[in-house]
This record gives structure tokens, C-alpha cells and sequence, in this order.
């Protein structure tokens, strides 16, 4: 059997299963075009795109607006960052590798992240990969429902290829690598030269490619400092209400303020919203 006819069959499989027609399916069918595959997974239906499998991500969660409301407000946020992004490329200021973190943690790095490589990815013709480089608390894969076998700290650890780690979406072209399996000593494995091998991998393999890392707050941890050694370019989350002056003065003191691309200020209620919680991004 053919590969697209193998596709055809998984998609027709998923419809009885869906009991209707979704874009989901369609999606499927546009990217048959390598060898059917088992996604790592187990989960829905995963076919190869490009000769590599594509997991289906089943994102349901209320703050990546970027997927389940792109119309609204908040990712009408997103979409002016990642014009940023963009239009630096444009320039020749090419920012490729851009890690997101915070002066504390919950401050709102990792939807921030999830949402701007959605972005990025929907509607930037290029490869976009997402990185869990948090390896203390790892969260990018619970919100893509996600259990993956290896990740970055894999890839640290036990020297497997970085494309052994890559998940492959169906979200326009944005792969995901997670943050693998617990270790013990994060700070000393993101400080570490196999990182800064790794980021400069992740920047060469496509050169059209942004990567967007995920990483833990600044201040309470020692890796998020080494780390933005090694990147391009920062996004720095600002949540409000729960950080002082003193902390973000601190936070930006403790990584390149040259590299700082922008900031997300983040959940504040802007009751020209209808008091919803809002993002919102200024330069800076
Ligand atoms: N604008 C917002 N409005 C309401 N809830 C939000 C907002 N931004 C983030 N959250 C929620 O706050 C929590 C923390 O968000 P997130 O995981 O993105 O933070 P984080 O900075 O990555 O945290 P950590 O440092 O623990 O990794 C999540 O439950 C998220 O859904
Ligand atoms: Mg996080």
C-alpha cells in the first residue's frame, strides 16, 4: 500500500473515530508524504511528514490562546511579537535562538513560549522549534498532553542526537523538543560546553529556523544566566502584582540586557477587555 494510501485509510479510520469531519484529518492527509509511523505517543494518529513522524497535538488549554481562540485579543498580542521577531529577521538582525524567562517562576514563561511559537509557526513559513529547556519543572509537554520518552536532557546526559529528541507537530512547521528525564544537576548541564554545542546545532541545522526556549526564572536558579550566554535574543515576562522593581532590575542585571528583545507584561486586567486577564507586549 501506497503511502498516501495508508494515509487515506488512517484518515478515514480517524473520521469514524471523530464521527465527522475535522481540519485535523486534513492535516494528516497534506502530510503523508513519508512512511506511516507509531508516534511515540500511542496517542492519535501520527504520519510521516517529510520522512520524519508528525504527533497531532491535542492543546485544550484555556491560556494558549494562540489555538484555541487565535481571533482574540491575546493573540492578536502574540501575533505583534512575533512581527517583532520577524521583522528583526528582515532587517538582518537575525535573533534565531530566543529564550522566554522571568525574574520568578509562574510569572507566565511557558504559555508565553507555547503561544509565540504557535504564532511563529502558523503564520511564518518556516521550521519553528520549541524548547523545554526548564529541567527542574518541565511543562511544555502537559500542555501539549504529551508523555515523551527523551528529550533535552537526554541529549546532555547520555549524548543522543538532538534529532532522536525532535517532535514533530502538526502545527504548521513547529517541532518540539521536550525536556526529557529528570536529572539532578540542571545548572551544571545547561552551563555546561554540550549545551552551548546543542543551542549552536539548533541555530545552524535550518538556517531559516527560529528556536524559542523555554527556561527557568532567573533568579531563584543558576542556569538561566549561563544560558543566555549562549542565545540571540531574550523575551522577558513580567507578571504583574507579583514582582518589585527590585526583582526585575536584578533578573536583567543577572542576564544580557543587550540581548533583551522585548518584554511580555503579563496578566493584567484591562477592563477595556470585558476585565478579562490580558497580555501585553512593549518593547523595550
Ligand atoms: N495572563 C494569565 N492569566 C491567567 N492565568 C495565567 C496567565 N498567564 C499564565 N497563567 C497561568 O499561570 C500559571 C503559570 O504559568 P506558566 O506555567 O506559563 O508560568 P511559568 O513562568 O512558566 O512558571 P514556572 O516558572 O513555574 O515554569 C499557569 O497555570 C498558567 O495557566
Ligand atoms: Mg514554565
Amino acid at each position: 500500500m501506497s503511502r498516501i494510501e495508508k494515509a487515506l485509510e488512517k484518515a478515514a479510520q480517524l473520521r469514524k473515530k471523530e464521527n465527522g469531519t475535522d481540519s485535523k484529518l486534513d492535516q494528516v492527509v497534506r502530510s503523508a508524504t513519508g512512511p506511516d509511523q507509531q508516534g511515540e505517543e500511542g496517542g492519535p494518529a501520527k504520519i510521516s511528514h517529510e520522512g520524519r513522524p508528525v504527533q497531532t497535538l491535542q492543546i485544550d488549554h484555556p491560556m494558549i490562546f494562540t489555538f484555541s481562540d487565535p481571533r482574540s485579543p491575546i493573540a492578536e498580542e502574540f501575533r505583534k511579537l512575533k512581527s517583532t521577531l520577524v521583522n528583526l529577521a528582515r532587517q538582518g538582525d537575525l535573533r534565531k535562538t530566543v529564550m522566554i524567562t522571568s525574574s520568578l517562576s509562574g510569572e507566565g514563561k511557558s504559555v508565553t513560549a507555547i503561544n509565540l511559537a504557535i504564532t511563529l509557526a502558523q503564520e511564518y513559513d518556516h521550521t519553528v522549534l520549541l524548547v523545554d529547556a526548564d529541567l527542574r519543572k518541565p511543562s511544555i509537554h502537559k500542555y501539549f498532553h504529551l508523555t515523551p520518552k527523551v528529550g533535552l536532557a537526554d541529549c546532555l546526559c547520555d549524548g543522543l542526537d538532538l534529532s532522536e529528541a525532535i517532535i514533530r507537530t502538526n502545527i504548521g512547521k513547529l517541532s518540539f523538543i521536550p525536556a526529557g528525564r529528570e536529572v539532578e544537576n540542571p545548572a551544571e548541564l545547561l552551563g555546561a560546553q554540550r549545551m552551548k554545542a546543542l543551542v549552536q546545532e539548533m541555530r545552524n541545522r535550518y538556517p531559516d529556523r527560529f528556536v524559542i526556549i523555554d527556561t527557568p526564572p532567573v533568579l531563584p536558579v543558576a542556569e538561566t544566566r549561563s544560558l543566555s550566554t549562549y542565545i540571540d535574543g531574550v523575551i522577558f515576562v513580567i507578571r504583574e502584582g507579583m514582582v518589585s522593581p527590585q526583582h526585575i532590575n536584578d533578573a536583567l542585571g543577572a542576564i544580557h540586557r543587550k540581548k533583551v528583545l522585548g518584554v511580555v507584561y503579563n496578566h493584567i486586567r484591562n477592563e477595556s477587555l470585558s476585565g478579562r486577564y490580558h497580555y501585553y507586549y512593549h518593547g523595550y
